[in-house]
């Protein structure tokens, strides 16, 4: 058998260049490049969010469901949201690494989760395409689709392929690449201490909305320029668009009005941060572009942190073996992270890529035009890199996973790096401060959040003996 290879390694190496379909009709014509719908232009910001006007949703046509999927399994419910794990098991049982699936509204998908095949799909850009302009069930999409926004092209480099994608792509990655780690570390320590202070005003704390959501978003409006002021309240606008909750466009115009206003600021006074850097690039982006990447950085980057440390955290106070393993200091921080991260990776599912023309996958047929997700979390536990016990590894297990993704659209190996140092000093800061935190609630009382996407906890509420780090804080009130 061959070595899987290693996606999550960062090997600095440039995307490689398209390559003819592995799995498709090797006579079938080059993707086209997608025309509908057009990105929406997003509309200029008022100074002051407005609250939306509500509007009557349109009627759109029911789902068309295909043959393919009449007994696909829904990726939605309590039973996944509570344990996706054994959703995957049992897909991969039924159907093998390729399955049908539902989404909320019945809008059917296939959900890649072997690893050998999402390295295909990641690696296949021409017969996998990133432009979701390309997928034919937009006329079908209700204009209300919760899900929309996680597909829908917004014009940012998420959504791009080929050369337009690699010149944006490339700015993003320079601009984060000359992002000074230790000062990255010091900064994160130092909000991680601030929150740690205001935590010690009680004996009792959600970690999540207290200390692991805040702290990301804190950390990166450091990288791309902003005051501290301005992070502070980047968090509740964030929290607000996660949420999905009443408040969550009112999140998205405040968000993309931070990012327009810096925008302007930088082109007019640059600095030493990833902002500036992304002005300055050669590849010359327009403003537009540059506040499309902006939300796409602080989104892509905010909220994958934020559960990878709520997770760690959450193992740390349920899991006695996981906890002696690093308090024991058979484990480094570092090393147990990475088992989180292998095992309960934050982002389970990405949508996504779409078929450019009919193919097969594994032993499935797969027409063009169809969503693709990628199974990043089950293709973490596939067999083919996991022999043992079905799935699951050791603690120490091995690199290969998937968590990042894979191929010219992967997480940005800059991106990777910053995620790894705000997480790890998250949770050593903790740690150092409050050694006797302990869970407040009983272990099957926690909730996951209801996303197909992100695997998070909505509350994690601990009781701990207060501890002032005395650093003066950073102006939360
Ligand atoms: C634990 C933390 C993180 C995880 C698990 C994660 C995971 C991912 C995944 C799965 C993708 C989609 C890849 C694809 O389409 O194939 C992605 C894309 C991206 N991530 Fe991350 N990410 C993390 C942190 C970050 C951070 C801290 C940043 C920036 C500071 C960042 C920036 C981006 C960007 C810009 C993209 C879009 C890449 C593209 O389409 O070219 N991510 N990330």
């Amino acid at each position: 058998m061959t070595q899987p290879t290693s996606p999550s390694e960062p090997s600095g190496e440039p995307g490689a260049p398209d390559e003819p379909g592995l799995s498709g009709d090797p006579g079938a014509p080059t993707a086209p490049e997608p025309t509908a719908p057009e990105p929406t232009a997003p509309e200029p910001t008022a100074p002051e969010p407005t609250a939306p006007e509500p509007t009557a949703p349109q009627a759109a046509p029911a789902i068309e469901r295909p043959a393919s999927h009449e007994d696909a399994v829904e990726l939605f419910g309590p039973r996944f949201q509570d344990t996706p794990a054994e959703v995957y098991r049992e897909l991969r049982n039924t159907y093998g690494p390729v399955a049908p699936v539902l989404l909320p509204g019945g809008v059917p998908a296939w959900l890649v989760l072997g690893y050998r095949e999402l390295l295909r799909v990641t690696e296949n850009t021409k017969v996998f395409g990133r432009g979701s302009a390309r997928w034919k069930l937009w006329p079908q999409i209700p204009p209300d689709w919760p899900l929309r926004p996680m597909v829908e092209d917004n014009g940012s480099l998420l959504y791009r392929e080929g050369d337009d994608h690699r010149r944006r792509a490339g700015a993003v990655g320079s601009a984060l690449e000359a992002v000074d780690l230790n000062q990255m570390q010091d900064a994160t320590q130092s909000f991680a201490q601030g929150l740690i202070d205001k935590l010690s005003e009680g004996s009792r704390a959600d970690l999540i909305a207290d200390y692991a959501h805040p702290l990301p978003v804190l950390a990166l409006s450091r990288v791309l320029g902003l005051s501290d002021a301005e992070g502070v309240a980047l968090v509740k606008a964030i929290n607000d668009m996660v949420d999905g909750g009443p408040d969550a466009l009112r999140g998205q115009i405040e968000v993309r009005g931070t990012m327009e206003r810096l925008v302007a600021r930088k082109r007019a006074d640059p600095g030493p941060d990833a902002t500036s850097r992304m002005i300055a690039d050669r590849a010359g982006l327009t403003d537009q572009e540059v506040v499309e990447d902006l939300m796409v950085l602080t989104l892509a980057g905010h909220q994958p942190c934020t559960d990878w440390i709520g997770m760690t955290l959450w193992l740390l106070l349920t899991d006695h073996d996981y906890a002696a393993d690093m308090g024991g200091g058979r484990r480094s921080v570092r090393q147990a992270m990475h088992q989180v991260l292998r095992d309960h990776t934050p982002v389970q599912i990405f949508a996504g890529r779409f078929t450019t023309q009919d193919t097969v996958l594994g032993a499935t047929r797969i027409p063009a035009g169809d969503l693709v997700l990628l199974g990043l979390a089950g293709a973490n536990t596939d067999p083919y890199i996991r022999p043992q016990a079905g799935g699951v590894a050791g603690p120490e297990g091995h690199n290969a996973y998937m968590s990042y993704s894979h191929g010219e659209h992967r997480c940005p190996y800059a991106g990777q790096w910053i995620a790894e140092v705000v997480a790890h000093t998250a949770v050593e800061t903790l740690l150092e401060h409050l050694p006797d935190v302990e869970l407040a609630v009983p272990a099957d009382e926690l909730r996951w959040r209801p996303s197909p996407w992100l695997r998070g906890l909505t509350s994690l509420p601990v009781t701990y003996t207060p501890a002032h780090s005395y650093t003066g804080g950073f102006g939360w009130d």
